[in-house]
């Protein structure tokens, strides 16, 4: 009996929330670990679309514990908004319960204001971020001034460090970007009454977690955003601000690495990327557009047009290695049907003849110079939608994916065909171990 955690390959939108949502089904406990109200994870249940955005996508399953882990930050509006959004929906399922962890950090107002000044003032040099005060928030926190959860159900140390806060904030805002300076009373008056919202769901989610594990239950550690984002190893400046790789599940919710058995990647059959930032495979063209169109690509946070390539196995292995991963979950398959060539990505070159198979490079100047060599093949014509079994699959998506699994050197445990939770081929059940 193994414990898994679901992490994005790519740049995120792998369809994390789907895989989840599907293993939830033989799990009991799901844990968020980073990231915050930037994630968009969708999941479709008879044609039904949710889309969540810090709320653990086993929501949907009955008598489970869903937690958000002390590696998130938590806009308290946005996590009331979507309890109320479930509860309306009547999708909240009676016996599961939410806990948000004691520990995880609050996205304040003046966290989304300081995002997003800081980069309608940068000219050329966007990160294209959600805009959502990830960013300053993480940074608050490293900078041991944040406000933790258990700080804003304390009335006198949330007044304490709003108050501390909103000086060197106020000070920020107006000098540097010539903003208006923010009121702390109102501001303490609206976060006062999400902490009366919220305390209800407010835990030692360690504790939670190691209580289930005693018990043998079984984990599933959903990540956000993709390994490209990450702080440490992604295409540093143009990432997130938390550590989005598998190590995170452990910190991230407070429990030890050897409780994470499993690590299953998610990948999708091509790739994209929201926001600015290095893109090797990036298609500019018609293939681009139709990819985009097929494959609604389109942000499930900021409704942003994704910029779409061919898919990178440089960018695959290297999440491999950064997360020790057991199995990849191929992603979006059905959206290459119709394509007369597809092509896979397997290597960069300088124009000095320097290639780079396994790793991208760090330095964005020598990034910036490489160009895609690429292998290509024949697509196929036949919708693949309605597949449950591989041997099912036209022939040449047969040939696309043995490719693809020797040039990743990782075996596929499931194959998406469709966005609906039945529209999957499972081939491997990675919580047998
Ligand atoms: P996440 O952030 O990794 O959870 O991914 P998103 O939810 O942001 O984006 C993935 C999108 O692709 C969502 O709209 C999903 O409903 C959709 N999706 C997931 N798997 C498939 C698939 O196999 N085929 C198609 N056509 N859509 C899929
Ligand atoms: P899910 O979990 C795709 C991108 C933003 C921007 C960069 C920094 O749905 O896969 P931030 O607001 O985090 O400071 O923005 O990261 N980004 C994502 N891209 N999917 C996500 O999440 C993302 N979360 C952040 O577009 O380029
Ligand atoms: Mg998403």
């Amino acid at each position: 009996m193994a414990n898994v955690a679901v992490i994005g390959t790519q740049w995120g939108d792998e369809g994390k929330g789907k895989v989840v949502d599907l293993y939830s089904a033989s799990t009991d406990v799901i844990a968020r670990f980073q990231g915050g109200n930037n994630a968009g994870h969708t999941i479709v249940v008879n044609g039904q679309q949710t889309i969540l955005h810090l709320i653990p996508s086993g929501i949907l399953h009955d008598r489970k514990i869903c937690i958000i882990g002390n590696g998130v930050v938590v806009d308290p509006k946005i996590l009331i908004q979507e309890i109320e959004l479930l509860k309306n929906r009547g999708i909240f399922p009676p016996h599961t319960k939410l806990f948000i962890s004691e520990n995880a950090h609050v996205i304040m107002p003046y966290h989304r204001r300081i995002d997003v000044a800081r980069e309608s003032h940068k000219s050329g040099k966007k990160i294209g971020t959600t805009g959502r005060g990830i960013g300053p928030a993480y940074e608050d926190k490293t900078a041991r001034v944040g406000i933790r959860i258990c700080d804003l159900i304390d009335d006198e140390m949330f007044k304490e460090k709003l108050e501390q806060n909103i000086e060197e904030k106020n000070f920020y805002l107006t000098k540097c970007f010539g903003e208006e300076p923010m009121d702390p009373a109102s501001i303490y008056k609206e976060y006062s009454g999400y902490a009366e919202y919220l305390k209800a769901y407010i835990a030692d989610t360690s504790l939670i977690i190691h209580g289930a594990l005693k018990e043998g239950k079984k984990i599933l550690f959903e990540g956000a955003q993709g390994s490209h984002l990450d702080v440490d190893h992604g295409t540093y400046p143009y990432v997130t601000s938390s550590n989005t790789v598998a190590g995170n599940a452990s910190c991230g919710t407070g429990i030890g690495p050897s409780a994470v058995h499993q690590v299953i990647g998610i990948c999708k059959a091509y790739t994209t990327r929201v926001g600015e930032g290095p893109f090797i495979s990036e298609l500019t063209d018609e293939t681009g557009n139709r990819i985009r169109e097929i494959g609604r690509e389109f942000g499930a946070t900021t409704g942003r047009p994704r910029r779409c390539g061919w898919i990178d196995v440089v960018l695959v292995k290297q999440s491999v290695r950064l997360s020790g991963i057991t199995g990849i979950a191929l992603t979006k398959l059905d959206v290459l049907t119709g394509l007369k060539t597809i092509k896979i990505c397997t290597a960069y070159e300088t124009p000095q003849g320097r290639k780079f198979t396994e790793s991208i490079p760090s330095n964005l100047r020598i990034l910036s110079q490489c160009q895609p060599i690429y292998e290509q093949m024949e697509g196929w014509s036949e919708n693949i939608s309605h597949v449950r079994h591989i041997k099912e699959l036209p022939q040449n998506t047969r040939r696309y994916l043995k490719k693809l699994e020797s040039f990743i050197g990782q075996k596929f445990v499931l194959v998406s065909v469709g966005p609906g939770r039945d529209e999957t081929i499972v081939l491997k059940d990675p919580f047998a171990g």
